[in-house]
C-alpha cells in the first residue's frame, strides 16, 4: 500500500509588484514579506501513478514483447513530443468527442502558444509523417510507438489520467489485407503476453459520404424515442449521434438494440472491403464478433474498426485495445493522399489482465555469482574484481556493506549463488582469490588473471549439468516463445 504523507513546507510567496487578490469583507493582511506554510502533498495527482520496481517485472515482459512483435512485422520506432499544438488533436480527433471536449490537458506556455499533452499517439505521428516527408518512403511505412498519454477521465480501476500506450501506425496500402494483418499483430502481441480470452470485436463505419446518411436514419429512429435516452445522448443526438451506440447507460443500449446499423447503410467500396477483411480473418481462424455498434471514440476513423477486449466472462471487461483505418486524413492535414491503419494497446489495462489470470511476469537474469570479503584491503580489491568480472558479462552479487564473512556467507547461500569468490586479507595481499564451488564444496586459489576463467569454468558446468537447486534462470527467448 502506497504511504500518503502530507508535510509542511515553506514557501516564499512574497514577489516585488505583485498584485494581491481581492479578499471581500476580510480585514486585509499586514503586507509581510515573510514565509507562509504551505502544504506539500507527497502523493501521486489523482487517476496518475507511480510504477514501482515490485511492477516492474511485467512491465517489462510488455515492453520486450511489443519490442519483439514490432520487429518481427517490420515497423521502426518512432518517438514524438509529450507536447503537441492543441489544436492538432482538436481538428485530427474532433471536436465533438469525449477526449477533446472534456479529457484534455491544454494549457498557454509562457510564449502563449496554446498546447495539450497528448490524448494518444495517432495525430502527432500523422503530424510527424507529414513534417518529415515519409510519404516518399517504399510504402508501407510503418512506425510504432511506446510512452505515456493523457485523458482527464474519471479514474476507476483500469481508467487513469495518466497512462501508457504500445501504438503502431501503417501509412500507404489500403488493401484490407493490411487490416487483417493488423488485426493479426495485435493479436500476436496478446498472445505473445500469454493472455487468454482475448476477443477481438469488428466493425466497418464507412466512410464520411454513407455515415451521413446512417447518421440521419440513426437520428430519424432514436429522435421519436428521445426522452428515453440519457441527458448526454439527447446531446449527442444533435453533436454526434453515432456515439450513442457507445453509451454504456442501460436504457441508451436497451434503445439502440434495434437501431439501423452502420453496415447496411456502407457504400459499395466500404462494403467490400469489410467483406474480404472478414474473408481474411476467417483465413487466419482469428477469434472475432461482429460488433455493430462499435464506432469508436475518435472522429478520423473510415472503414475498419476494431477493438481488442479482456474475455473473463464474471467480471468486469475491458477494452485492452483498439484501433482502425484512417484512409482521408493525412490528406485533410494537407499531406498527400494517404490510406492507413493503425490501433494502440492500454499497457496499464494490459498489464491488471496479466496479474488478474496470473501471467508470468518477466524475470531478470539472477546473479549466479557472490563476491565476499574480509578486511579493508580486501574491501578495496573488490570494488576493482567487481567491475572486471561485470566487463566480462558475469552478474556479481555482492554484500560490501557487512564486514563478517559469516552474514556474507549467508547472504550467499540465500541468492542460490553457485560460486562465491573470497578475499581475505591474505588474498589481498597475494592479488590472489578463493573461488568456491558452492554445488560441489570444493575451493581452489587463483590469480586475479584466472579468476575469470575459473568462475567461467564452474558456472558452464553447472549449466551442463543442468544444476536443479540453484535455479537457473530462464532465458527471456523462452517467454517469448509462449
Ligand atoms: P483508444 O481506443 O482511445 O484508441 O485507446 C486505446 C486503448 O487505450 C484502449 O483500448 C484502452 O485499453 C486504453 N485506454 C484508453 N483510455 C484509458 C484510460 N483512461 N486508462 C487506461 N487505459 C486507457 C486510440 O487511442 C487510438 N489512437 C488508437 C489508434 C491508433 N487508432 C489508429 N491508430
Amino acid at each position: 500500500m502506497t504511504q500518503k504523507k502530507v508535510l509542511a513546507n515553506k514557501t516564499s510567496v512574497a514577489k516585488k509588484g505583485e498584485k494581491k487578490p481581492a479578499v471581500k469583507n476580510v480585514a486585509p493582511k499586514k503586507a509581510s514579506s515573510k514565509t507562509v506554510e504551505e502544504k506539500l502533498l507527497l502523493q501521486s495527482l489523482r487517476g496518475m501513478r507511480d510504477i514501482l520496481p515490485e511492477d516492474q517485472p511485467y512491465w517489462e515482459r510488455v515492453r520486450r514483447v511489443l519490442t519483439h512483435s514490432s520487429q518481427e512485422y517490420g515497423f521502426q520506432r518512432i518517438d514524438t513530443p509529450l507536447v503537441e499544438f492543441a489544436n492538432l488533436f482538436t481538428r485530427l480527433i474532433g471536436t465533438e468527442t469525449d477526449i477533446v471536449e472534456k479529457e484534455m490537458y491544454s494549457f498557454v506556455t509562457r510564449g502563449g502558444d496554446k498546447v495539450a499533452l497528448r490524448p494518444e499517439f495517432t495525430a502527432g505521428i500523422a503530424r510527424a509523417y507529414i513534417e518529415h516527408g515519409m510519404g516518399i518512403l517504399p510504402k508501407p511505412v510503418k512506425l510504432f510507438s511506446v510512452g505515456p498519454v493523457y485523458r482527464y477521465d474519471r479514474p476507476q480501476e483500469g481508467r487513469y489520467r495518466e497512462f501508457w500506450q504500445g501504438n503502431f501506425e501503417l501509412y500507404g496500402e489500403n488493401d484490407p489485407i493490411l487490416d487483417a494483418q493488423t488485426i493479426q499483430l495485435a493479436y500476436r502481441v496478446v498472445q505473445q503476453l500469454g493472455l487468454k480470452n482475448i476477443e477481438f470485436q469488428v466493425n466497418s463505419i464507412g466512410v464520411p459520404e454513407s455515415r451521413r446518411e446512417y447518421s440521419k436514419a440513426l437520428v430519424r429512429y432514436l429522435e421519436a424515442q428521445k426522452s428515453k435516452l440519457c441527458q448526454n445522448c439527447r446531446e449527442r443526438l444533435v453533436s454526434n449521434p453515432m456515439r450513442i451506440l457507445d453509451c454504456k447507460e442501460d436504457k441508451c443500449i436497451q434503445l439502440t438494440a434495434q437501431a439501423p446499423q452502420s453496415l447496411d447503410y456502407l457504400d459499395v467500396e466500404s462494403r467490400d472491403h469489410f467483406k474480404r477483411l472478414l474473408e481474411y480473418l476467417d483465413e487466419l481462424e482469428l477469434p472475432y464478433t461482429i460488433n455493430t455498434r462499435l464506432v469508436r471514440g475518435l472522429d478520423y476513423y473510415t472503414k475498419t474498426v476494431f477493438e481488442i477486449w479482456s474475455g473473463d466472462k464474471d467480471g468486469k471487461k475491458y477494452s485492452l485495445g483498439g484501433g482502425g483505418r484512417y484512409d482521408r486524413l493525412i490528406k485533410m492535414m494537407g499531406g498527400e493522399e494517404t490510406p492507413a491503419i493503425g490501433f494502440a494497446l492500454g499497457l496499464d489495462r494490459i498489464v491488471l489482465e496479466m496479474k488478474r489470470t496470473q501471467v508470468k511476469p518477466y524475470q531478470e537474469p539472477r546473479a549466479r555469482v557472490f563476491l565476499a570479503q574480509l578486511g579493508e584491503m580486501a574491501k578495496k580489491k573488490s570494488l576493482r574484481l567487481f567491475s572486471e568480472l561485470e566487463k566480462n558479462s558475469i552478474l556479481i552479487a555482492e554484500s560490501f556493506g557487512r564486514g563478517s564473512l559469516k552474514s556474507q556467507m549467508r547472504v550467499a547461500n540465500r541468492l542460490g549463488a553457485e560460486v562465491t569468490i573470497i578475499i581475505g586479507q591474505k588474498e589481498a595481499l597475494d592479488d590472489t582469490a578463493i573461488v568456491k564451488d558452492m554445488v560441489s564444496g570444493t575451493q581452489e586459489t587463483v590469480t586475479h588473471e584466472r579468476l575469470v576463467d575459473a568462475v567461467k569454468k564452474i558456472l558452464k558446468t553447472n549449466q551442463e549439468l543442468k544444476i536443479k537447486e540453484v535455479n537457473i534462470p530462464r532465458p527471456v527467448e523462452e517467454f517469448e516463445k509462449e
